[in-house]
């Protein structure tokens, strides 16, 4: 399944820079960025221009290792300090997504593993773990795709929110993967995307990648979903997630919560689609999940002609919810479907 032109996160070839798609700037323009700087790297996640909680871990993991090739440090203390402090700063660009500072853990961990073997093996080793991990997300993708499909019917109408496919992860996405591996297999499925407002993930990307792979795709605002669930035009909701709470509470991008409760109500069963990376068993429900807001002008001005609020409007911009535990049919993961009590089957399959 490749549904990019390559993969869309990955080192230049001397590996000394990270490079990757502006989603920010998609569908009307595929444009490519390469940085070794910083205040860059923390910009493009802030931005969204990559986004997607798997895609910012794996970013993040690359640049933390083009970082540490240019510090002009040669003391393993010293590197070390920098080290930490560069990973603090990439996880402080957003909040939510547990994968970010998922992945950075585990190169902070490299470094202490490996820090008495001197300063050119940690390098080398940070290199190593940051393929590793993007490796292994396209792994995990592929099972959560297969795992998935295993739940759906050919010719279902499935709606998703928000943008859960290669673009948000490694290359087969999430919610995206069983609906991409279905049209492989001819299930010839109709896939409703929620435009997502304010950030449009769903217009701008969802539709971008659904399209691209040939699958019948019917864009609709977000307050049309009930509608459709009405009208019999949907049997299964797929959706990605952030972070998963010990007891099954999840945080996905705004909007998400109130799908699954209309799915609740008209008896569609809502599935919510992540590896293992997004499960985070320090926290135990969906209370604990820090909340990213971000700026009013995403909701009064942006991918507007002209502002379509007055201009000193309050406006209030969280960029994820918290779904209920109650409402989730069932996690698709790479280790399996996991249905309720998720309390316990969570804690028995990632711990
Ligand atoms: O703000 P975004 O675009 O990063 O939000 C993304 C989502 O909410 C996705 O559904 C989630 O990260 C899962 S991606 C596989």
């Amino acid at each position: 399944m490749e549904y990019l032109p390559s993969d869309h996160i990955r080192f230049s070839e001397s590996r000394t820079t990270v490079v990757f798609l502006n989603q920010a700037a998609l569908p009307n323009h595929v444009e490519w960025k390469q940085t070794a700087d910083r205040q860059e790297m923390y910009d493009a996640i802030k931005k969204l221009e990559v986004r997607g909680a798997p895609a910012i871990g794996i970013f993040a993991a690359y640049c933390l290792a083009v970082l540490a090739k240019n510090y002009p440090i040669s003391d393993i203390v010293g590197f070390g300090q920098r080290f930490h402090e560069d990973a603090q700063f990439l996880v402080s660009s957003r909040p939510t997504a547990v994968n970010l500072s998922w992945a950075t853990g585990r190169m902070e961990n490299v470094f202490l593993n490996t820090a008495s073997l001197g300063l050119d093996r940690v390098k080398a080793a940070l290199d190593e773990e940051a393929l590793r991990i993007h490796e292994e997300d396209i792994g995990m993708c592929s099972r959560i795709a297969e795992n998935g499909l295993s739940l759906l019917r050919a010719g279902d109408g499935i709606l998703t929110h928000c943008n859960a496919g290669p673009l948000a992860t490694s290359r087969y996405g999430t919610a995206l993967g069983p609906i991409l591996l279905g049209q492989e297999r001819g299930y010839n499925f109709h896939v409703y995307a929620d435009e997502t407002r304010p950030l449009l993930q769903g217009a701008r990307l969802t539709a971008f990648e659904l399209s691209n792979a040939g699958v019948d795709t019917t864009l609709i605002c977000d307050n049309m979903a009930g509608l459709a669930m009405r009208q019999g035009k949907i049997q299964a909701v797929l959706v990605g997630c952030d972070r998963v709470a010990r007891n099954g509470d999840m945080a996905n991008k705004i909007g998400t919560s109130q799908v699954a409760v209309l799915a609740a109500f008209y008896q569609i069963p809502f599935y919510v689609c992540c590896p293992a990376s997004t499960f985070d068993g320090n926290i135990a429900t969906g209370n604990d999940i820090i909340i990213e807001e971000r700026d009013p002008e995403e909701i009064r001005s942006l991918y507007y002609k002209e502002p379509m609020a007055p201009m000193g409007v309050k406006c209030f911009n969280p960029a994820f919810d918290v779904t209920d535990h109650r409402l989730v049919s069932a996690y698709i993961t790479d280790r399996g479907v996991i249905r309720p009590p998720f309390n316990e089957n969570l804690a028995s399959t990632f711990t």
